[in-house]
């Protein structure tokens, strides 16, 4: 298990550095971040939540029940877009709504090193997105409208103050 950070922690705005070889290390990561997003309940973790800046992610396909991982991923294709109501691990009990591409082709490596093309629809692709997203340093709070910011605005609060202890 691994602490989950939150908004305001500067390793959340890091642009996140390529996994050179998939060793020990990298699958010891791997595995405690799928605990972690297991007994979060969560979809998708990224590797900066958990503090670590390496290009990884993971998702969690609860209807199927399956992992995929993904490392050094690169977007090949978005197509049609869709809004949807979105949250995050690192922003607790807020949600945002967002314009995603419905459908994405991503290239990676996953846990073997093998190269991998993975094709995700619906809320998969979605989280694809995000958590490519969370790679480039970029959070659910940059596509929010002032209105919603305002509408959450103690709830921000309350983890920026949090995050400067
Ligand atoms: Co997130």
């Amino acid at each position: 298990m691994r602490k989950i950070r939150t908004y305001g922690e500067p390793i959340l705005r890091k642009k996140a550095e390529e996994v050179k070889d998939i060793d020990d290390k990298t699958l010891k990561l791997i595995n405690s971040m799928k605990e972690t997003l297991l007994k979060a309940q969560g979809i998708g973790l990224a590797g900066p939540q958990v503090g670590v800046s390496k290009r990884i992610f993971i998702t969690y396909d609860k209807e199927k029940e399956n992992f995929i991982t993904l490392i050094n991923p690169v977007i090949l294709e978005k197509n049609g877009y869709e809004i949807d109501i979105e949250g995050c691990l690192s922003f607790p009990e807020i949600f945002f709504s967002i314009n995603r591409a419905k459908k994405v082709i991503v290239k990676g490596i996953n846990e073997k090193g093998k190269e991998i093309i993975v094709e995700a629809n619906g809320i998969i692709a979605r989280c694809f997105q995000h958590e490519i997203d969370h790679l480039n340093g970029i959070l659910i709070i940059d596509y929010a409208t002032q209105n919603e910011k305002n509408f959450y605005k103690e709830k921000l609060e309350h983890l920026l103050q949090k995050s400067k202890k």
